[in-house]
């Protein structure tokens, strides 16, 4: 058994299998015209849409149970979701796990090679911390790994 499946059965050094889908995000060019989806479905935002500005995009959460869907509208051309969309259009753009300590998550996921976009923590919606694996890393999957306080 190799010292990454160990740790998968034991989550006490790693964290995560014991926590949950914080949110996945979509990326969107208008919040107000692709809401309207998921307001079918019978999803309600949750409040206020919210500018994230060290990610120059403003947010609108509808929730699911514990987890969120949350759309993505660039504020700005220099938005890496402005850049997503014009490369791969509006779609998924990443999945959020929920961590205790996120400083603490940093440095062994390290350990087993992976690669960071950010490896600093930095400030996502509602006062949470953040940090961004690189989706090479992740099977083509962008992970965020997300702390509330
Ligand atoms: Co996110």
């Amino acid at each position: 058994m190799s010292e990454l499946q160990t740790l998968a059965k034991d989550p006490l050094p790693y964290g995560l299998g014991a926590l949950l889908i914080d949110h996945i995000g979509i990326a969107v060019h208008n919040l107000e015209e692709s809401s309207s989806s998921y307001r079918a479905l019978g999803l309600t935002a949750e409040g206020e849409d919210e500018t994230i500005i060290s990610q120059q995009v403003k947010v609108r959460a509808f929730r699911i149970s514990e987890s969120l869907l949350e759309l993505l509208e660039p504020t700005s051309s220099q938005s890496p979701i402005a850049s997503f969309l014009e490369k791969k259009g509006a779609g998924l753009h990443h999945i959020a796990l929920r961590v205790a300590d996120i400083s603490a998550e940093v440095s062994p996921i390290k350990r087993f090679g992976a690669r960071f976009i950010n490896p600093e923590p930095r400030p996502g919606r509602s006062g949470s911390q953040v940090v961004f694996l690189h989706p090479k890393w992740g099977n083509g999957v962008l992970i965020e790994l997300v702390e509330h306080h």
